[in-house]
């Protein structure tokens, strides 16, 4: 069996900590928020998907005392992590609710600011987050959201579907790209904005590369098994996973030997919207 299809996430108090890894992934991300969101005083912000505490402990630091931050996720473990990270920084403007954002805690029109780094791909019922959003803010409350895009790794994924269809597996070629629709687009989240109540005040599309040796390195990185690898298990037969990770590893080191390394496009965008 090859190594990476046998590596399994422990959600334990212990493995957490590694998620303290992680912010190199969403830090492109973060720094995006942190380019456009502007900073006032005296706000009271959500972070919804806060996660192990990126980017909220960093924007509660930012924004300074005069604003008082809630992190909201679901994830127990890593909601303990970033109380301790909070505990650790002795900043006494900030906590970590457990919780999904289908249901916010808080009373209607509460809320100034409400930021998600990489949260929308996440959520199950985004429509369901997003009129949830409306509802808590304030009139002119902004919801700010930063996220990667629809093409997504393409160049992976083409590489993916081709290995696919080589092997006959024309349906789960099929698959394969509606798994990567889950992703929006600038439209279909600007629709998801207006549809709960808010104006597209602005947004900001953005792109950079992450650069592997070849496919072997890539398969093998412990971010790809840690964040990726159990989603495209799921889409194909148990039975058949070790020889179609098998062509798909060669394939993307052909694809690699031609291309000066696996280049992967990550496009992203900032998008900020506000209650009307
Ligand atoms: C990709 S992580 C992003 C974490 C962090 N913001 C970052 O930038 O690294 C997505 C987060 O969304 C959380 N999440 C999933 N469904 C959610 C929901 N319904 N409400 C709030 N958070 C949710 C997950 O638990 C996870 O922590």
């Amino acid at each position: 069996m090859l190594e990476y299809l046998t590596y399994k996430f422990d959600d334990t108090p212990e493995f957490i900590s590694t998620f303290d890894e992680l912010p190199l992934w969403s830090a492109s991300f973060g720094l995006l928020l942190l380019k456009h969101l502007e900073l006032r005083p005296n706000l009271t912000v959500l972070d919804i998907g806060s996660g192990a505490g990126f980017p909220l402990i960093e924007l509660a630091g930012r924004f300074g005392k005069s604003c008082t931050f809630c992190g909201l996720d679901p994830w127990t473990n890593a909601s303990h992590r970033a109380r301790q990270k909070i505990k650790n920084y002795g900043l006494s403007n900030v906590e970590v609710i457990e919780g999904s954002a289908e249901q916010i805690p808080f009373e209607n029109d509460t809320i100034d600011l409400i930021v998600s780094n990489l949260g929308i791909n996440n959520f199950e019922n985004p429509q369901i987050v997003f009129n949830e959003c409306n509802r808590v803010l304030k009139p002119n409350g902004r919801l700010v959201l930063t996220t990667n895009l629809n093409g997504h790794w393409r160049e992976f994924y083409t590489v993916f579907e081709e290995t696919l269809t080589e092997l006959g597996k024309d349906e789960i070629a099929a698959t394969l790209i509606v798994h990567q629709e889950h992703r929006g687009t600038v439209e279909t989240i600007t629709k998801l904005f207006t549809d709960s109540g808010f104006k597209v005040t602005r947004y900001v599309e953005d792109s950079f590369e992450m650069k592997f040796l070849d496919g072997s390195a890539f398969l093998n990185h412990h971010f790809v098994k840690l964040g990726w690898l159990s989603s495209w298990r799921d889409l194909l037969p148990q039975e058949e996973l070790e020889v179609i990770f098998q062509r798909l590893e060669e394939n993307l080191n052909l694809y690699s030997i031609k291309s000066d390394g696996l280049r992967l496009t990550v496009p992203m965008v900032y998008i900020e919207g506000e209650k009307v």
